[in-house]
């Protein structure tokens, strides 16, 4: 598995802990920046992420900003990603599961390092069950294609 990893200043802290996760989970990542605690626009690192994901380039996604929302409302502009913002375990296994979510945000000023490799995990290891689920999954990629 291919995983893009991308956020801004404000989950800069995180990023070493779920790149570290995920290589131990045997994913290769490529990292997309940002690369230190300098002031960035989260909406430049979503894209790049989500643009990889939806392009088939990487498999999944991770992004981070200081809540997860601004960068995980940035990488759900593009078409195709389904980017949820997780704070527990259960939440993340279960967008796994039921929402097929190829990307999550996470949020630098709202969790622990230790924290973001448990929920990394939880999702990347779930699976998607399909189902009922890919029924209402096909129901939000139809509400995507009606937008012009
Ligand atoms: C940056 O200060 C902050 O707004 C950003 O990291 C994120 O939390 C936005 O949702």
């Amino acid at each position: 598995m291919k995983i893009a990893v991308g956020c801004d200043h404000g989950g800069f802290v995180l990023k070493d802990a779920v790149i570290s996760t995920l290589e131990e989970l045997g994913a290769q990542v490529v990292d997309m920046g940002t690369y230190s605690t300098e002031s960035v626009d989260y909406p430049v690192y979503g894209k790049k992420v989500a643009d990889a994901v939806a392009s088939g380039e990487c498999d999944l996604g991770v992004v981070m900003c200081g809540t997860g929302i601004g960068i995980s409302i940035a990488a759900n502009k593009v078409k195709g990603i389904r980017a949820a913002v997780v704070t527990d375990e259960f939440m993340a296994e279960m967008t796994r599961r039921h929402n097929n979510a190829n990307i999550i945000a996470l949020g630098g000023r709202v969790i622990t390092p230790e924290k973001a490799k448990s929920l990394v995990k939880a999702w990347y290891t779930a699976e998607f069950e399909g189902g009922r689920h890919q029924k209402r999954i096909d129901m939000i990629t139809q509400i995507e294609n009606e937008q012009k």
